[in-house]
């Protein structure tokens, strides 16, 4: 297995060891590991927020599995290729947001044009790369996300709760149509996502409602 796989694994085991929480999803991610197709190697596009924030994430991934895994992906170019986003084509108010967002899908079904470098119909996973100073507003989607942090770290709000500090080695469960939104302060934000249910889901975005919520202290 490619070491960035097994990087994903090392994580998802750790995960399932802390608890029952993530447990479902968790092992929907290992079942998928064990049936992915051939690799079919990818090439990221050229883009200014991976050029200039990619490299500094390899000295902020501070948790030994998040680095093996941000290692992995630098030796293992052909399994990581970065993309912009597709979900926010048709809504002009992201238009900014995309400029400073990244994804590299690993696995997962192709879409939106563009060729997993595994595919899997079980599970789809990725890293996505959020430049320092950016708001990704509430958004949600039918399928179930689950996020680890690589490097770096974020502000992060579901639902209408507290927002909460998430940092290399955290992760974050999101049910299924649950809003959530991540705030970038001075560093950026490398973290492994995985969908592990309705891989075919819309990303749609959400509007907060009531009062902004007080922050958590640092
Ligand atoms: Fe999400």
């Amino acid at each position: 297995m490619s070491e960035v796989l097994s990087a994903v694994r090392a994580i998802c085991e750790d995960g399932l060891a802390r608890g029952p929480n993530l447990g479902d999803g968790l092992r929907q991610i290992l079942y998928a590991l064990e049936g992915l197709g051939d690799l079919r190697p990818g090439r990221s596009q050229e883009l200014d927020v991976v050029e200039r924030y990619l490299g500094s994430c390899r000295a902020l991934a501070c948790h030994p599995l998040a680095e093996a895994l941000v290692t992995a992906m630098s030796r293992e170019h052909d399994r990581v290729a970065w993309h912009a986003s597709a979900s926010y084509d048709d809504e002009p108010t992201m238009a900014d947001f995309l400029r400073h967002y990244a994804v590299a899908v690993i696995f997962g079904l192709d879409r939106f044009g563009r060729r997993c470098p595994y595919f899997s119909d079980r599970a789809a996973l990725g890293v996505t790369l959020q430049a320092p100073g950016v708001d990704y507003p509430a958004h949600a989607h039918e399928a179930v996300e689950i996020y680890y942090i690589l490097a770096g770290s974020a502000d992060w709000q579901q639902g209408d709760g507290i927002w909460r500090r998430k940092v290399p080695g955290d992760f974050v469960l999101h049910e299924a149509h649950e809003p959530h939104a991540m705030r970038t302060r001075d560093e950026p934000l490398l973290a492994m996502f995985a969908w592990v249910s309705d891989l075919m889901s819309d990303v749609y975005l959400v509007d907060p409602a009531g009062p902004a919520p007080a922050s958590e202290p640092d």
